[in-house]
């Protein structure tokens, strides 16, 4: 079973795909590591995030490993770590390069540990449409632009990563103009997406819907 996930930064993707992995023994792929990590690693060697050409060489270059090394540097979560990654991921060679990546991870699905898992989630902003289009699931979760960005301001400040309220705010709007507008595989939900919007709704809430769904699809099967 292969269900993707999209929607704009902090609409609860992660929290959600993390408990549909367990209770339903799927791997896990948060695709959005793999532009955070050749953001990062541009940021780490002073190169351009708007050089396209040496964006690319970056993510012919990324592996699994690379990835997970880089994913160990504080930036890689920060404010930094996004934007950078909001800019390569709009550079059509960049995500031309690390499509084959992610798709491979569908064919053959493994958990952390290298052990085969039953299928595969995937949360991203293009997994429903572009990297799985063929998804048997697919959520586009969303929430108001304010509540996402205090739910970051929190994640932020329990992290002890010195920020204001409106910086991040402004930084969210600013990365989902990016993400919706740009040109290749921009931010939008598949036309067979199930759509929900988390502002108003608790992480019970959600996920009560979600396995609803989704053992109906079991049960059809
Ligand atoms: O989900 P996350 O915030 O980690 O993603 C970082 C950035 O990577 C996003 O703002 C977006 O620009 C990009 N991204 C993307 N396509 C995906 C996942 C993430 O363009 N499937």
């Amino acid at each position: 079973m292969i269900i993707t996930i999209d929607g704009p930064a902090a609409a609860g993707k992660g929290t959600l795909a993390g408990v549909l992995a367990k209770t339903y023994h799927l791997a896990y792929f948060d695709t959005g590591m793999v532009y955070r990590a050749v953001g990062l690693d541009m940021y780490l060697n002073n190169d351009s995030p708007e050089n396209e050409n040496k964006a690319e060489e970056y993510a012919l270059n990324l592996t699994f490993s690379k990835m997970n090394q880089l994913a160990q540097n504080p930036d890689f979560r920060s404010a930094i770590g996004g934007k950078y990654a909001s800019i390569v991921s709009a550079h059509p060679k960049v995500r031309a390069a690390l499509l084959k990546m992610q798709q491979n991870f569908a064919l053959n699905p493994t958990f952390a540990d290298g052990t085969p898992a039953q299928g595969a989630i995937y949360d991203g902003r293009d997994t429903g449409t572009v990297v799985c289009p063929n998804a048997d699931i697919k959520f586009f979760i969303t929430a108001s632009t304010e509540v996402r960005a205090m739910r970051r301001f929190k994640e932020f400040e329990a992290k002890g990563i010195e920020t204001d309220f409106q910086t991040v705010l402004n930084d969210m709007k600013a990365r989902d103009e990016r993400d919706a507008s740009r040109a290749t595989a921009p931010m939008k939900p598949a036309v067979d997406a199930i759509i929900f919007d988390t502002s108003t709704l608790s992480i019970d809430e959600v996920l009560a819907f979600a396995l609803k769904i989704i053992d109906k699809k079991i049960k059809n099967s």
